[in-house]
This record gives structure tokens, C-alpha cells and sequence, in this order.
């Protein structure tokens, strides 16, 4: 009786305990199961949304990594050639860059879509709605095309708003000498304000033009470009550092200006040669830690230097180190991911566009290596021309790692305030295909792709809020 009471005590500890176990794998995998629903979800708390999403994953990233390609027919030379630009490269045949800089090219509308019309499919409606047209005619929410070129964007935690500053440039392009290059007079900062980054609101200028003194940095027939606003987060500030220059590019200086608001209005604080240099062409860069630095192109662009910012961000310190030194190389923006310090350059060749390169650093005063061309997709020549446009500024996606927006500007001398804004995704995703030039080991860097789009847009629920 013992033994067929325990056998079924027995069996029933043997079943129970097998019960147990299963059970507490089910709980196991409950509690991952739920650990993966909730490292996903979005935590409504009223703070910025903590949660990031694997971009890599997402159909909708692999949707813009999609590269599109581009065939485009050089036309017979026989098409009529402004004088300007027949005189600029008299013996050369005709390549799709002189076609670009002659105005009168019968190829104009590849370049400058929909130009004078002003119609813009950015805003068209229905499923169009959230596109981005590289290189057409963007307009405010006032229907007035964008001015903001050589732009950058703040992400204003305060108020949850992006506002894109950049060069106002809705004037008359003219030379100031036969062999200057075109300009447009001052007419100040314009900045816009968005919520989604593809609707946006004209605040205004938020820093003028000086109309009569004509020592002032900011007279209109000199020039400002580049600007690019940071914020202070121990003096509540909004900080604008700006290139100034005179019309012949010879003063090479750095301005600062500030504000109490994104919105501005801006004060103008003055100008210098930071650390006794020239500095051409400009950005600044807020590391996590809060430090921000100054990069600019110097030496007559033939190098970049870079240096920290003191506290607060209205003076550069003494510190500085020379990069990419012979590399003559401009328009930088920089971005970091994963502890890696990115940027994005051009060639100098001024309004003309050039080969970006993509450049890695493990630490912000380098040494920097380059890793090539990040331009994928288009055609050849899109590649090898940025897609015809000018890095300006790479804005990083809160919620997918690795992926940003590279800003650019598709400048137009001939026209500059109908310049047009080529803005693409930029993904920093695996290993390089190649080794680098001067590594001998396992390249340390991750690959940075700019993708080519007709058109795209931002995957859902890339927003930091819904
Ligand atoms: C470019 C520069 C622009 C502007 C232009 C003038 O090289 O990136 O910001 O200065 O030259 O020609």
C-alpha cells in the first residue's frame, strides 16, 4: 500500500516538478516577452520619449537604403551657352557640372525642378504629404520658398521644436568685381520653426543686416554665412556662431551672436580670427558631455582646425588641433554615433559642386581618416557632385540610431536665392567594404551611406513625440 500510495506521490512530485520547471520557463519567457513589448513601446511619462528603435530593422529604413539610380542625356553642345559660362571653360567639352553652371543650359530643370513656378510637391496633398523633393522649391507655411541655406538645425528641448537657421538669401545676385564670385547682399539669419520637420513657420530674421554703418561686420554688402545656433544649458542661452567675411573672402572671421529665445532676435557680439587663424567656412558641434567646438576651414581652406568652446560657447579657448591637414577641405558637419565622431566635407571649389568625404575620428581632435565617398545610388556623376549640393549639416533621427539627415545645399549662382535644399538620409551601418588607406588593421569605423532619393520620407515613428 506504501508503494502504490508513493508511487503516485511520486509520480506526482515527478509531474509537479516538471510542471514547475515549465512553469518557470513560461514566466522566463513571459518576462522577456513583455521586457521586449516594453523596451518598444513608448513611454508616455511626458518626457521625451526614451525608446529606441533597431533602424536596421525597420521596413522602412530598408525602404531608404533603397538606392534609386538616375540616367540623365548630356545634351549636344549645340544648345545655347550663356557667355559667362562659355568664357568660364572655353576648350573643355561639355560635362553635366558645366551644364549645372550655366544658366542658360537646356538641362536647367534637372537641377532646379519646377524652377520660378513655385510649386511644391512637398506640400502637395493626399499621399504625397511628408515627402522630401530634393532640389525643388520647399515652401513655408506661408507658401513662401524656404530661405535658410547653408543652414543647421536646433532641436529646442524647452518648447520640443526644431528651428532650421540659415543664410536669408531672397536678394538680387550680383558680382561685386568682374572676377568675384556671386553673392547676394546680407539680409540676416531666417529661421523656421517645426514640429515634424517638414512643416515650417517663418519666425523671421533673426539677425539683420546692418543697413548704414559700414564698419559693421554685418554691412550688407559683406557677407555672413553658415550660421549655426547651440544651446547653453548653464546660461540658458541660445548661441549663433556665423562665418563673417568681406565681399572678397579676405577678413576670414567667426561672429557670435545671442539670444534668450530660438526665435531670436539674435545680439550681435563681434567677430575674431579664432586662435589667430582664418576660418572660412564653419559649423559647431555640441558633444553629450556639453562641450561644444568650432570647426572651421583654415589656412586658405587648405586644412580644418578644431577647438572647444569656452562654458559659455561665446569665445573659443586656446585650445586647438589642425586636422585633415592638405586635404583642402570645406563645408564640415559633423555627427557622432556610438562614441565615434563622423563629418562631412567638401572639396573647395566654391559654388560649384564637388565629392563629399566621409570622415571617422575616435576622438573629436582627431586623427581623422577619411573613408571615401558616402554618396550611394543617383548615377555617377550625382555621386561625384554630392548629388550637385554642398553638406551643410547632419541632423541625427532621436529614436533610430545611426540615422540622420544630411542637409546640403544645391546652390545656384546664378540665382542664389533660388538655391534648393537637398536633404537625404544618412545611415551609419556595418562594416566599410574596404580597408582604409592608411590602416593597417581591421577598420575601426562603421560605413556612412547617403542615400539618393527622387523622393522619401522619415519612417514612422522616427518623432520623439507622437
Ligand atoms: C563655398 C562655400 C560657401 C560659399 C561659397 C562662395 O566654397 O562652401 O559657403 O562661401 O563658397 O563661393
Amino acid at each position: 500500500m506504501r508503494n502504490l500510495y508513493r508511487k503516485p506521490t511520486n509520480l506526482h512530485c515527478n509531474a509537479g516538478s516538471r510542471c514547475s520547471i515549465s512553469a518557470v520557463l513560461w514566466s522566463v519567457l513571459g518576462c522577456l516577452f513583455l521586457l521586449h513589448l516594453y523596451s518598444n513601446i513608448d513611454h508616455k511619462d511626458g518626457k521625451v520619449e526614451e525608446v529606441q528603435l533597431r533602424s536596421s530593422l525597420h521596413p522602412q529604413f530598408r525602404e531608404l537604403q533603397q538606392a534609386e539610380l538616375l540616367n540623365i542625356q548630356i545634351p549636344s553642345p549645340k544648345g545655347k551657352r550663356s557667355p559667362r559660362a562659355a568664357k568660364r571653360r572655353p576648350k573643355r567639352t561639355t560635362t553635366l557640372v558645366d551644364e549645372f553652371m550655366d544658366e542658360n543650359s537646356p538641362l536647367r530643370h534637372v537641377f532646379f525642378p519646377g524652377n520660378k513656378s513655385v510649386v511644391d510637391p512637398m506640400k502637395a496633398a493626399g499621399n504625397d504629404s511628408y515627402y522630401y523633393y530634393p532640389g525643388r522649391v520647399w515652401l513655408d507655411t506661408d507658401g513662401n520658398p524656404i530661405q535658410a541655406h547653408g543652414g543647421g538645425i536646433l532641436y529646442d528641448e524647452k518648447s520640443r521644436t526644431y528651428y532650421w537657421y540659415g543664410e536669408y538669401k531672397d536678394g538680387p545676385t550680383y558680382h561685386a568685381h568682374k572676377k568675384g564670385t556671386a553673392r547676394v547682399d546680407i539680409i540676416g539669419v531666417g529661421c523656421y520653426s517645426s514640429k515634424d520637420l517638414w512643416t515650417w513657420k517663418h519666425e523671421g530674421i533673426v539677425l539683420g543686416a546692418e543697413e548704414k554703418n559700414e564698419t559693421h561686420d554685418l554691412y550688407k554688402s559683406d557677407v555672413l554665412e553658415r550660421p549655426k545656433v547651440i544651446y547653453n544649458d548653464n546660461t540658458g542661452k541660445y548661441v549663433m556662431w556665423m562665418h563673417i567675411d568681406d565681399a572678397n573672402y579676405t577678413k576670414a572671421a567667426v561672429g557670435v551672436a545671442i539670444s534668450d529665445t530660438p526665435y531670436g532676435p539674435f545680439n550681435y557680439l563681434g567677430s575674431q580670427r579664432p586662435h589667430g587663424y582664418d576660418s572660412r567656412d564653419m559649423t559647431v558641434f555640441k558633444d553629450d558631455d556639453g562641450v561644444a567646438y568650432l570647426i572651421y576651414s583654415s589656412e586658405n581652406n587648405s586644412e580644418l582646425h578644431i577647438g572647444p568652446l569656452t562654458e559659455d560657447y561665446l569665445n573659443v579657448t586656446s585650445v586647438m588641433r589642425r586636422v585633415l591637414i592638405g586635404q583642402r577641405r570645406e563645408a564640415p558637419a559633423l555627427f557622432k554615433h556610438q562614441g565615434t565622431y563622423y563629418m562631412i566635407t567638401s572639396g573647395c571649389t566654391g559654388w560649384a559642386p564637388n565629392e563629399a568625404l566621409a570622415h571617422a575620428a575616435e576622438s573629436i581632435f582627431g586623427p581623422w581618416e577619411a573613408m571615401g565617398n558616402p554618396c550611394v545610388g543617383g548615377n555617377k556623376l550625382f555621386r561625384l557632385t554630392t548629388f550637385f549640393a554642398q553638406s551643410t549639416f547632419v541632423l541625427p533621427l532621436p529614436r533610430f540610431p545611426g540615422s540622420f539627415i544630411l542637409m546640403a545645399d544645391r546652390w545656384n549662382p546664378a540665382d542664389l536665392r533660388d538655391s534648393r535644399y537637398v536633404w537625404l538620409p544618412l545611415i551609419v551601418a556595418g562594416p566599410l567594404d574596404q580597408p582604409l588607406q592608411h590602416s593597417f588593421e581591421f577598420s575601426l569605423w562603421s560605413k556612412v551611406s547617403i542615400y539618393w532619393h527622387r523622393k522619401w520620407r522619415l519612417p514612422q515613428g522616427w518623432s520623439r513625440f507622437k
